[in-house]
């Protein structure tokens, strides 16, 4: 089925009824360092918007819960999720969708595409440790692509650092200004709920028996918080004030322009704070608006139906190899069943198999709308940043490539699977598993694997093997640097010692550096040459 012409009468019903469902979506991922409580929160969301009876059935840590993905028995092993879907649920009117992101400590590039999908981030900061490593590597990609931040401390009722200190560390490490919605009453291991800013009432924690429901939030005035909370509430009360006049309101359109984060505290384990969150997010996170196409021309949401490919994942279902791709929808509905056009190739994709998934559970999908996520399976056809669309012709910008901070020369042990090789390596590159970097110096029988995280290293090493029936030795690479460069740079650069230059698929070079300390003395050597970053975690 496609959409109609958008001149007939009910070609217009139909662009209204696009832009209402689209107005009503919200799509969003949580962005954190591992052990933050991402799982906790996840489930403590769905938990709250109902989508299961009780948190634990979403997905969760190996021996924990025992819904874990599993897909591939490396991922079983080692109790992380690998795959990353979308949770999708309704909340007031709205719908929701929470993109998921990998979460080990060894993330990938998966991680960072999931973020070109979504229109807010939540950044989760765990209230003992404040900042850590992932999460600003994270932050950075957002930062970079202007997406809204809201940020949320979590774990307020175990003992951590004050409020005002954690408020100053986002201010410097983020550059954002900490607009906080809710001020914690109680010191953190002391959580008695929090001061609503906005209209000056007391929200009182109550605690649930393991936090495995809904704990109801008891609604006080000012003054009935003063007599139950004494001291704790004067002091919540005296930093509110002293926050007025150092990090100011809410500012929406600050906010959506990524100066400001409005900040909430919470207790994630014990669900509290997160129907906070979800009516942050219903109230303040942007729907999704008309997405630029390749020459910088918003595309409307009601156009016919668009999307990108922005991840594209293999061999899920260990009975049968499937390979199955999600696409972020941009403009109009997508309709399982419809035969869309890839912008690449010019071929028709037929979407008869399209599925929701998260974790384990796959339900097909029939509607969707702009910000939704559909997986699409038997997508060998598809790769990440290809486009698909019915009816009018779009091509969204290809989706962006990381930064890799590990490189392996990839071999085959048995040269006589050299056929199986190339075609493992090509897939895999194929599907944003790792980059694939090759150089004449180094020949086609040993490409060099180019990964954000040494995980994707083993990933790619189990498929080669199993799936293409052609097992690698990896010979790690000592540069943890790259840069982008071009022709008239790439000879000086392969002559300097300590860094080599190497071509992308796509024919950009990349000059890779074992440390910053060698890249910064060549750049300042050789101010002429071609050096420029990559967007990656070392940006922030
Ligand atoms: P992640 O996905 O970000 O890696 O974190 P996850 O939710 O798995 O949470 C990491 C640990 O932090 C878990 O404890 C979890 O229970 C705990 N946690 C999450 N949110 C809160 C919170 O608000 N308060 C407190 N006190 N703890 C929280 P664990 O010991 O690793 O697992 P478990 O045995 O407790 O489930």
């Amino acid at each position: 089925m496609s959409t109609s012409p958008m001149t007939t009468v009910g070609g217009r019903l139909e662009a209204d009824r696009i832009v209402g469902e689209t107005a009503r979506r919200r799509t969003f991922a949580v962005i954190s360092h591992p052990d933050a409580g991402k799982s906790t929160l996840t489930e403590a969301l769905a938990l709250h918007a109902r989508v299961i009876g009780q948190a634990g059935a979403v997905h969760g840590k190996a021996g924990r819960r025992g819904t874990v993905s599993d897909w591939m028995d490396m991922e079983r092993d080692r109790g992380i999720s690998i795959t990353s879907a979308a949770l999708q649920f309704a909340y007031r009117d709205c719908v929701v969708n929470l993109l998921d992101t990998p979460g080990h400590a060894d993330f990938s590039e998966d991680t960072y595409r999931v973020l070109t999908a979504v229109d807010a981030a939540v950044m989760l900061i765990d209230g003992a440790k404040g900042l850590e490593a992932q999460t600003m590597k994270l932050f950075a990609v957002c930062r970079h692509r202007g997406i809204p931040v809201v940020t949320v401390v979590n774990k307020w009722d175990r003992p951590g650092k004050a409020a005002l200190e954690l408020m100053d560390e986002v201010a410097e490490r983020t550059g954002l200004t900490p607009t906080p919605l809710t001020w914690p009453v109680g010191l953190a291991g002391d959580f008695r709920g929090v001061l609503d800013r906005r209209d000056g009432s007391y929200r009182r924690f109550t605690r649930t028996a393991g936090g495995a429901t809904v704990a109801p939030e008891e609604v006080l005035s000012p003054a009935a918080a003063a007599a139950r909370e004494g001291e704790a509430w004067s002091v919540a009360h005296e930093e509110a004030d002293l926050l007025a006049a150092t990090a100011g309101e809410h500012d929406q359109e600050l906010f959506l322009s990524g100066v400001t984060t409005p900040v909430l505290f919470a207790s994630a384990v014990s669900n509290f704070g997160v129907g906070q969150l979800l009516d942050t997010l219903v109230d303040l996170a942007p729907a999704p608006t008309a997405r630029p196409d390749e020459a910088g021309e918003p595309h409307p949401v009601d156009a016919p139906f668009s999307a990108f490919v922005f991840k594209v994942q293999a061999g899920m279902d260990t009975g049968h190899r499937d390979r199955l791709a999600y696409i972020r929808v941009c403009s109009g509905v997508f309709e399982r069943g419809m035969v869309v056009t890839n912008a690449r190739t010019g071929r028709p994709f037929a979407t008869k198999y399209a599925q929701q998934v998260f974790g384990r559970d796959r339900e097909t999908i029939e509607t969707a709308y702009p910000g939704d996520v559909v997986g699409l399976v038997n997508a060998a056809a598809l790769g990440v940043g290809d486009t698909l669309y019915a009816d009018r012709p779009v091509t969204y910008p290809p989706v962006t490539t990381f930064a890799p901070e590990h490189f392996a020369v990839a071999r085959v042990a048995d040269t006589s699977r050299y056929k199986q090789f190339r075609k493992g390596v090509e897939t895999l590159a194929g599907e944003g598993v790792v980059q694939v970097l090759t150089s004449e110096r180094r020949g086609d029988g040993a490409p060099v694997f180019a990964v954000v995280g040494p995980m994707q290293f083993e990933v790619a090493a189990h498929r080669m093997e199993h799936e293409f029936g052609a097992r690698i030795a990896l010979e790690p690479l000592p540069y943890r640097l790259a840069r982008v460069t071009d022709a008239a740079s790439a000879g000086e650069l392969s002559a300097a010692s300590g860094a080599e230059v190497l071509q992308r698929p796509d024919g950009e070079l990349l000059a890779l550096f074992s440390d910053k300390w060698s890249l910064r003395v060549l750049a300042q050597n050789k101010p002429h040459l071609t050096l420029v970053p990559m967007v990656a975690a070392e940006l922030g």
